[in-house]
């Protein structure tokens, strides 16, 4: 099987820092309590700017660290549940704006597990089409702009950024495994579209969507309780089912890179896999959940950082809204 070896990585936060403190002055809630049941303190936060915009700009980092020029690109895969338009996708913005001339772009709605998917996707594009060799995956997320900041429960706990990968063929095979639990699907959710369509009678257009109540607006809906249950069984379920596929154990892994929803969730989640803790990359202190940006993020800062050295196995692992889970080995 053709394998893909990552090239670069890159990442945009926006400038604007909101802390723990700043919170307690718009809701109920205190630096103590976020920091021990979240293990956040900051995070990044977008002042109006487009998704596609942060995008562009960590793709133009990934490809600058990558040593590419945008026309070696032959697809785009865009990973966001926070888009700017429900049409065009953003993978066709940034396509646009890059000029990556040769390149054909696609979006994907995997939620906070979206980057895992995105690199599963360009994996079997690269090994089965013959025009697709180099992707870049952007995973751009403007969550925070359907966060509900009167909602101490949700609201610190989100974060906007994006990050994006260059792969190419060559290397090792990407070991993935894909799952989703639909059944949760009204766990957590953001409705795009207002209940009627202005025509219609909105009292019957909201009888008409008794599943999915949209009582809060367009506002994000989170069952927190719920999906950290779901989320500490799957993430050590995805890892263990990828690294099988791998041929090693999660203990071989040279190190782990966790969706940072919550740092109690990290925790448990390695504890179950029983992998060593020092092996586990972590910056949720620093960024809160970013969603699908998170991963690529921590790839772009270990690249910075000269921890990612070649040969290395590294986990990635994510779940979400869907609810949704995945992980990938990926040898770099
Ligand atoms: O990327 C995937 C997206 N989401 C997630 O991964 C989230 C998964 N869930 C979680 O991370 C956690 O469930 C939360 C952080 C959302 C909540 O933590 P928890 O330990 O599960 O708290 P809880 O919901 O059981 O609430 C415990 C208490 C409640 O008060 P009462 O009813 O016991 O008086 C909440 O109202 O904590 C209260 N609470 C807060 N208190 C201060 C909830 N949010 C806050 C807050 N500040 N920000």
């Amino acid at each position: 099987m053709i394998g893909i070896k990552l090239l670069g990585a890159g990442m945009y936060l926006p400038p604007k820092i909101v802390d723990n403190e700043d919170f307690t002055k718009i809701v109920d809630t205190s630096d103590e309590w976020i920091t021990k049941r979240t293990g956040i303190k900051r995070r990044h936060l977008s002042e109006g700017e487009y998704t596609w915009s942060m995008g562009l700009k960590a793709a133009k980092n990934a490809i600058e660290n990558a040593k590419i020029n945008p026309l070696d690109i032959d697809m785009i895969i865009a990973t966001t549940v926070s888009a700017d338009f429900a049409f065009p996708s953003v993978s066709n913005i940034i396509q646009g704006k890059l000029e990556a001339k040769n390149a054909f772009g696609i979006d994907i709605s995997c939620a906070c597990a979206g980057f895992v998917y995105g690199l599963d996707m360009a994996s079997r594009y690269i090994a089965t089409n013959d025009d697709v060799k180099t992707v870049l995956i952007v995973s751009p997320e403007n969550v925070t702009k359907t966060v509900d900041y009167s909602d101490r429960s949700t609201c610190v706990l989100f974060g906007d950024g994006a990050g994006a990968v260059v792969v190419t063929a060559g290397g090792e095979p990407l070991y993935s495994y894909l799952g989703t639990d639909g059944t949760g699907a009204e766990l957590l959710y953001a409705h795009l579209y207002p209940a009627s369509n202005g025509f219609t009678d909105s009292e019957k257009a909201k009888e008409n969507q008794k599943a999915f109540p949209n009582e809060t607006g367009r506002y994000m809906y989170m069952d927190g309780p719920e999906v950290y249950k779901f989320a500490i069984k799957a993430m050590p379920e995805a890892m263990e089912k990828a690294c099988k596929k791998a041929g090693i154990k999660p203990s071989d892994l040279d190190l782990i890179i966790p969706h940072q929803a919550n740092i109690r969730i990290i925790d448990t989640a390695i504890k179950n896999l029983g992998v060593d803790k020092e092996k586990v990359y972590v910056n949720i202190k620093e960024t809160g959940n970013i969603s699908a940006a998170c991963i690529p993020v921590c790839l772009s800062q270990l690249i910075e950082q000269g921890k990612l050295k070649p040969g290395q196995k590294v986990g990635m692992v994510g779940f979400g809204a869907g609810l949704i889970y995945g992980a990938a080995v990926l040898t770099v």
